[in-house]
């Protein structure tokens, strides 16, 4: 697991997707940069989440608000007082971890000797295994789900009361150690906000004090009634955005899982009270769908529904996704009441309530949430499709299994040898083609090589021109993942990509 996480991190290096953040000064902590087959895949991912939730539903608008923010926002959303991690200080190696993540990772530990036993029981029953009837049956399995649960749940007990003392006692008791050096010296448990502060103003006494938002949710909400009013949408109706998040988050070598920058796709999905339920559902399906829909393998989803609920919340399930370090958070889907725009309400003084024709009343509406991380989204895809394949030949080649829609480069246009007229020739269908698609052109090292790098960035489509093509105007497409090659006219080029690529 270790190694297949590493292999994405070099692989997301080598092929230009995603750098360090200012490398050269030996990198920021938990910031990177995404270079230019990566910019292509974010880009992608965002078209690909904005095109389904915004032109598809006729009810959903989108916006793209300031980061900045009138600072009593984050007094309203109950951001300054409750947008805290846990830390835990180790007393010999000065390291800082969060205590929920340093429990959460035992419970990892022990859901891999879960997935072992499940493995090696496999291997002695063969086609008569029954997984779902060992793990509900099996003592051990047993022994070690319930060793899970009743940490989790202990856990979120503790830090819903508050109860620090016993978030490091049972840390204690778990004999969890420094994860770097083995010490198990730790200090108390404190509470630390996420947001970062800025200034805005020129002079030191008239400054500001301002953060950088932590949620894109706030924007939505602030302009919640402006949006309704000037689209005249009618309640169930959602408002949508992409955006940077900042969160000074403690982390360890998690890549661009956790960030201290990153970005969101949200959407709030404005409903009358006592709706929720049914809406709650509802996105919950809808949410998981949109994944399916990119054909990533349904074992490598699964919903957690959560215990602790975040302070505006009165339900809250993740999409949870099969990372290379095991399921973790994906997409949230919250019930949050009206909490944010009464908050909203209450501290700005302003109405910020519907008037529902049908019902002859105003009210300040339900909202449900879907909420994505985008650099999270660029991970999962990006650690799901880079595999080593064993060919016939007895050789390997790495593949870059990319969903077609999402792939940076569409197709690759190589001559076959950089004479008789080929490269100009390939040339023209560069020139024709980029219209539609991103496409390259590569004409260095054999072709066989080409194919491997393509293959290797993502690219699901190479087309070599030829000699025969000069002759018959039709050339050689090679499919990346089947390597499958077929001889098509030019001119049918665009509908054969297109077929594959739109969504
Ligand atoms: N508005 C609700 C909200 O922000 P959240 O669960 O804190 O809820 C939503 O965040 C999503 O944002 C997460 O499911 C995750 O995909 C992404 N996310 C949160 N913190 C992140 C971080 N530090 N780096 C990358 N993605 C993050």
């Amino acid at each position: 697991q270790d190694d297949q996480f590493k292999k994405v991190i070099s692989h997301a290096k080598e092929y230009g997707y995603v750098f360090q953040s200012s490398e050269i000064y030996d990198g920021l902590s938990a910031v990177y940069d995404y270079a230019q087959n990566g910019a292509e895949l974010k880009k992608n991912i965002r078209d690909y989440w904005w095109k389904a939730m915004v032109q598809m539903n006729e009810n959903i608008v989108g916006i793209d608000a300031a980061i900045f923010m009138h600072p009593t926002t984050w007094k309203a959303s109950g951001h300054v007082d409750a947008f805290n991690d846990p830390l835990i200080d180790n007393k010999d190696s000065k390291k800082r971890y969060r205590a929920d993540v340093l429990i959460e990772d035992y419970c990892a530990k022990i859901e891999a000797k879960i997935d072992k036993e499940v493995e090696k029981a496999a291997k002695r029953f063969g086609d008569a295994f029954n997984k779902e009837e060992f793990v509900s049956t099996n003592p051990r399995v047993l022994g070690y789900q319930e060793k899970i649960n009743e940490t989790l749940s202990r856990m979120a007990k503790s830090l819903e009361n508050e109860d620090l003392a016993d978030v490091k006692a049972l840390i204690e008791e778990l004999e969890i150690a420094d994860p770097l050096t083995g010490s198990r010296n730790w200090t108390d448990v404190k509470q630390f906000n996420l947001m970062f502060g800025t200034k805005l103003g020129a002079s030191a006494e008239n400054a500001m004090d301002l953060y950088l938002r932590p949620e894109t949710a706030q924007g939505i909400f602030v302009n919640f009634l402006n949006v309704q009013k000037t689209s005249r949408l009618k309640i169930p109706f959602g408002i949508a955005q992409t955006g940077k998040a900042f969160r000074n988050e403690i982390v360890a070598r998690q890549f661009i899982f956790r960030m201290r920058e990153f970005e969101q796709m949200e959407m709030q999905f404005f409903i009358k009270p006592g709706t929720q339920v049914e809406w709650y559902n509802h996105w919950k399906e809808t949410r998981l769908k949109w994944h399916l829909s990119l054909g990533m393998g349904a074992e490598n989803y699964r919903f957690h529904d959560h215990e602790k609920l975040a302070h505006y919340a009165d339900a809250a399930a993740d999409i949870e996704f099969k990372f290379p370090f095991g399921f973790k958070e994906l997409e949230g889907i919250h019930s949050r009441t009206d909490f944010d725009l009464s908050q909203h309400e209450k501290y700005s003084g302003k109405k910020l309530q519907y008037f529902d024709p049908e019902e002859n009343k105003s009210y300040v509406p339900y909202v449900l949430e879907t909420s994505i991380g985008l650099d999270r989204m660029f991970l999962a895809v990006f650690s799901n499709s880079l595999v080593e394949e064993e060919l016939e030949n007895g050789t390997t080649r790495t593949v870059l299994k990319l969903p077609s829609v999402l792939a940076p480069v569409k197709a690759a246009i190589l001559p076959l040898v950089k004479k008789d007229g080929l490269p100009e020739v390939a040339r023209k269908i560069v020139e024709d083609l980029k219209w539609d698609f991103n496409v390259d052109y590569d004409e260095k090292d054999a072709v066989g090589r080409r194919y491997r790098r393509q293959d290797a960035n993502g690219t699901p489509f190479c087309i070599t021109v030829d000699h025969d093509t000069l002759e018959d105007n039709t050339v050689t497409i090679r499919y990346r993942d089947t390597m499958e090659q077929k001889r098509v006219k030019i001119d049918d080029l665009r509908d054969i990509i297109k077929q594959e690529v739109d969504v």
